[in-house]
């Protein structure tokens, strides 16, 4: 399975919009507050934009400081069966923790939210970082053996959604009883999988059970390493998935003024309480791999968690690469991206209601005359 959402050699996933604050840990007041007519309003651009795919983040906890960032979050699977009601051709990914969602009732909601789409669903798979989520549900989240428990839960997911008779389950995590689901999702095998995550542990159960690897981006080299290390891994499993990274976007008329407003909002404006409990809290449950360093992946993300390694943009997660310029500038820094064998990015901004219309009329259409997407049909 590979080549999900069409035939742009630069895909595109909206990311984010369901949270108060995006993706983007800023003080700044002109921030996503995530307003539900707001929401409606940028759904509807990507669509009409051919953007492939909307991922929300499934959230339980804010990361406190001034703005409270995620301290407002829309559930993930109710609201893509809202915004599938009211968009015609863009992808909807659902996010499902491991820990709070149980693989039938996934395997139900994702088959709803596919047929009320006719075939538009997607489901990331989470396996939770911030202890802090889980309480309100009356959960211990374990860092140490998340990924095996989300590879049971993941096989349990797929063998319902395969649609034979009723089954039981009898695993190391799980102990489940008459097992089936009907209707099947209108996509089949299935929807399209993703998991997210930077560590070696994270991209061994990618490799494993998803279709898209969502990765961080932190430098183009560290970069090419996952994008070929994962490959080779997923290889041996038989399987061809895509990898997608995250890119944050400020574009304007001209690169002086891209850099001064992402230096307004992102490094004076950056919010250091609620970025000091995002690190702490990560590193609660850092996993294994990146305690131990297996991968030029982890070794970055543990430079980045310890403070060894500083962000230019501290209000831009870590993971989170940003591409500031004017529109010739981003397709050129797109081109380096696309060329180290990633099929697609996140789009992400401070305000994606304010950016987004700019961006769809300057930059996709260099993006077509470098081949990197194609003119969206009428
Ligand atoms: C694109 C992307 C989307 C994510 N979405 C969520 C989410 O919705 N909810 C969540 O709790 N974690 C989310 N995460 C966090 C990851 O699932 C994972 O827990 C985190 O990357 C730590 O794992 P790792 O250190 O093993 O990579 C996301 C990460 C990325 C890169």
């Amino acid at each position: 399975m590979a080549a999900f959402f069409g035939d742009n050699q630069f895909k595109f996933g909206l990311f984010g919009i369901n949270c108060a604050g995006g993706m983007t840990p800023s003080r700044a007041p002109e921030r996503w507050r995530a307003d539900w007519d707001e929401m409606v309003a940028v759904a509807k651009l990507v669509d009409d934009a051919g953007v492939e795919f909307m991922l929300p983040i499934a959230k339980w906890h804010g990361l406190g400081g001034e703005a409270d960032m995620w301290g407002r979050s829309f559930e993930t699977f109710t609201q893509a069966g809202a915004l599938g009601a009211l968009t015609k051709r863009t992808g909807l990914f659902v996010t499902a923790h491991v820990s709070l969602i149980t693989a039938a009732f996934a395997a139900k909601a994702i088959a709803t939210v596919d047929h009320a789409t006719h075939g538009r669903a997607g489901l990331n798979i989470v396996c939770g970082w911030n202890p802090d989520e889980f309480s309100p549900h009356g959960i211990t989240l374990d860092g140490g053996n998340r990924y095996e428990r989300g590879l049971e839960w993941f096989e349990i997911y797929d063998k319902l959604l395969e649609g034979g008779p009723k089954f039981d389950w009898k695993g190391r995590f799980y102990d489940l009883q008459g097992l089936v689901t009907d209707p099947l999702p209108v996509q089949r095998p299935r929807p399209p999988v993703m998991s997210a995550a930077q560590s070696g542990d994270g991209q061994a159960f990618a490799a494993r059970a998803a279709d898209i690897l969502f990765t961080s981006l932190q430098s183009l080299d560290v970069a090419r390493d996952t994008v070929t290390r994962f490959k080779a891994l997923a290889a041996t499993h038989g399987r061809k998935p895509d990898v997608y990274v995250e890119t944050q976007f400020v574009c304007k008329p001209t690169c002086k003024e891209a850099l001064e407003y992402a230096h307004y909002y992102a490094v004076e404006m950056a919010d250091p309480d609620a970025l000091a409990y995002f690190a702490r809290q990560k590193a609660r449950t850092m996993s294994i791999s990146t305690k131990t360093g297996d991968t030029a992946a982890d070794r970055q993300l543990a430079d980045t968690l310890s403070g060894a390694r500083k962000q230019p943009y501290p209000g831009m997660f870590a993971g989170m690469y940003p591409v500031i310029g004017s529109p010739d500038d981003v397709v050129e820094e797109l081109k380096k991206i696309s060329a180290i064998g990633v099929a697609g990015s996140t789009l992400v901004f401070l305000n994606y209601l304010r950016e987004l219309p700019y961006f769809i009329q300057e930059v996709f259409p260099r993006m077509e005359r470098a081949g990197l997407r194609m003119k969206v049909a009428a």
